[in-house]
């Protein structure tokens, strides 16, 4: 379903909002070339093996759902929720695992998808917390990679897009929880975030 065809359904609001505080980042159909292009790369990386795919909650979900449907592998699935608002003098520092894995992952290969990697200090701690449980390997996969404002040593292994600044909503990335079920990726403008909340 293309976009057009979404927005008929939207409401007066969030038509306004797109309209004039959002322009188009990449459309439904550049995401489903990229989602297909990083189906077939991590396919052959894999060689056959089983690839434990791990999604995070909430951000990854679209990409994930996409993207699985896309390797030709066989592959078990499970998601996590991670929060950034924990404890500084916790192991994962200000990261917190609301809601962690449900399956032993010793000897498996583990892929970790999320929507974006910004500062990548959550993916860093969830990436040390997983190499504890004696993975066979741990990657990353994410949608958007802002490369320029990486604090932590990390970055994904494959990424669809890379960008260097602005906020991005929609295809799972939300403002403020708004945004996700957008199909197509956008930059919401930065005047207009502060009076969207
Ligand atoms: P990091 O630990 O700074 O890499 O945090 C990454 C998390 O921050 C992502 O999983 C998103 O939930 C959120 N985030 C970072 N940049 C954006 C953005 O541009 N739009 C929406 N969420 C973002
Ligand atoms: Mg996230």
């Amino acid at each position: 379903m293309g976009i057009e065809q979404a927005n008929t359904t939207l409401t007066p609001l969030l038509r306004y909002v797109i309209d004039q505080a959002m322009r188009v980042l990449h459309t439904a159909d550049e995401i489903a070339e990229k989602v297909a292009e990083l189906g077939d790369r991590i396919s052959l990386a894999y060689q056959s093996s089983e690839v434990f795919i791990i999604g995070v909650l909430k951000g990854g979900f679209m990409f994930m759902s996409d993207l699985v449907r896309r390797i030709n592998l066989p592959v078990k699935i499970d998601f996590v929720r991670l929060s950034s608002y924990g404890n500084a003098d916790s192991p994962m520092g200000d990261v917190t695992i609301v809601d962690d894995i449900h399956e032993a992952i010793a000897g498996k290969h583990v892929l970790i998808v999320d929507d974006i990697m910004d500062t990548g200090h959550s993916l860093l701690a969830f990436k040390k917390h997983l190499l504890k449980k004696g993975p066979a390997s741990v990657k990353l996969c994410t949608m958007i990679d802002k490369a320029e404002r990486r604090e932590a040593s990390i970055s994904p292994d494959y990424y669809g897009f890379r960008i260097n600044e602005g906020f991005v909503v929609g295809y799972g990335l939300d403002f403020a929880e708004n945004y996700r079920a957008l199909p197509q990726l956008y930059i919401l403008d930065a005047e207009d975030r502060r009076n969207l909340l």
